[in-house]
């Protein structure tokens, strides 16, 4: 269902790769119809187009049913009918899985059919079974990565090519990594839904995207970009949660200084890369390519393979609804911050940021203009008190510029 970037490299792939997945299966797939409401009179495939959900969903001999439309209408609706048929689902429509993914498990598990996701995070990246299933075996104490392969690359042609924001967006939307509506990605919308999907499988209940406090890139500047690598790392687009000791989840989306010693700083283009923490294996990290035609279809196959093998069994994969709020107050959250800002004496007002948060180290960066300056907070503080200590330093005529996170990654 859905023959845009995705389903049309799934058809592709089930074409192109027919006697591999064959040797895989043991009998062919055989892929009955394409649901879309355009017409692609020119495809190879073009005897299998259908405008009609109602032509698959009562069609007893689809076992399974592909949805790769995007977006939460009709799709929402067309994954339940199928499912509470008995037919498996498999998906890379994250808005939907972040959204309402326990319930459609729940169905998925009352009719014994699989509801399965794994493009729904980074891409062609195996990341949902690993956790699932080979790192079961740990507590897991933290998930961190860069999710959204529009904004790495966004970041990337800003920091190592000087290039605008909105012509590397374009050349990002050209090249299919980015949604119908870029908003999502830039804005970090699109990365929120992939830390909730993370968050909910490692910790077992649904984590809901409206809960969780989420910053683009929109206001990153190549100014800022300058003061990142004198201080030595790189702006990144961070998804991280953690479980805290209260039951809580402390849990985030934004731009964040990351450490050139990271693993997670030398991620670049349309990559993707995802640290988990576990109490057991210590930090294990996923990295390939977080988007694109292909990449996402391979992990879309993946399962589509995996619910033919288990027609009559139903994967574990399963997290409980919630009801009751989850999630930590994000003001409550330390961390270190960057900050960069302008004032008409910067000698006093870099004395009165120290007052303030305490120690800070300054940084440079050639070219700055009159007055500007920019520092690094050395203790950890709840976020809500970095603000309210910023707002102290605009009443004293210092204008702020930018604040972004310091990863502890
Ligand atoms: N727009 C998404 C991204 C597509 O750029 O990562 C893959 O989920």
């Amino acid at each position: 269902m859905g023959h845009g970037v995705v389903g049309s490299g799934v058809a592709e792939i089930l074409t192109t790769h027919k006697q591999k997945l064959f040797s895989s299966v043991g009998e062919e797939i055989s892929l009955k119809y394409i649901l879309d409401l355009r017409e692609f009179p020119k495809s190879p495939l073009c005897d299998r187009f259908t405008k009609d959900f109602e032509v698959i969903v009562n069609d007893k001999e689809v076992r399974v049913v592909i949805e790769t439309m995007g977006g939460l209408n009709p799709a929402y609706e067309f994954t339940k009918r199928c499912l509470s048929l008995g037919k498996s689902v498999v998906t890379s429509n994250k808005e939907l899985v972040a959204r309402h993914g326990a319930e459609l498990l729940k169905i998925a598990k009352e009719n014994n059919a699989n509801y399965l996701f794994e493009a729904s995070v980074g891409g062609g990246i195996p990341i949902l079974r690993p956790i699932d299933q080979c790192l079961v075996a740990n507590n897991v104490d933290e998930i961190a990565g860069i999710l959204n392969g529009t904004t790495n690359f966004i970041l990337t042609k800003m920091i190592n090519e000087n290039m605008a924001f909105d012509t590397a967006l374009k050349l990002a939307q050209d090249l299919g990594y980015a949604e119908r509506n870029p908003e999502a990605d830039v804005e970090g919308h699109d990365a929120c839904r992939k830390i909730c999907i993370l968050a909910s499988l490692a910790f077992g209940k649904h984590v809901y995207p409206d809960n969780v406090h989420t910053e683009g890139i929109t206001k990153i500047t190549l100014e800022d970009v300058e003061y990142a690598a004198s201080w030595g790392g790189v702006i990144k687009l961070i998804g991280s949660c953690k479980p805290l000791d209260n039951g809580l989840m402390d849990i985030v989306v934004a731009p964040m200084f990351v450490p050139c010693t990271s693993q997670l700083a030398n991620i670049n283009d349309v990559f993707n890369g995802i640290m988990v923490r576990g109490d057991c294996t210590g930090d294990v990290v996923f990295y390939g390519k977080g988007a694109g035609k292909l990449p996402t279809a391979s992990a879309v196959v993946a399962d589509t393979v995996d619910c033919c093998k288990h027609l009559k069994t139903r994967k574990r994969l399963f997290w409980a609804d919630s009801t009751e709020n989850n999630i930590a107050d994000y003001k409550l959250s330390k961390v270190k911050v960057y900050v960069r800002a302008l004032a008409d004496d910067i000698s006093s007002a870099y004395t009165m940021a120290q007052e303030i948060f305490g120690a800070t180290s300054r940084l440079d960066r050639k070219d700055a203009q009159e007055g500007e300056f920019a520092f690094v907070t050395e203790e950890p503080l709840p976020y809500g008190e970095i603000l309210s200590g910023l707002e102290s330093l605009k009443r004293l005529d210092v204008e702020i510029l930018s604040t972004i996170r310091i990863g502890n990654l």
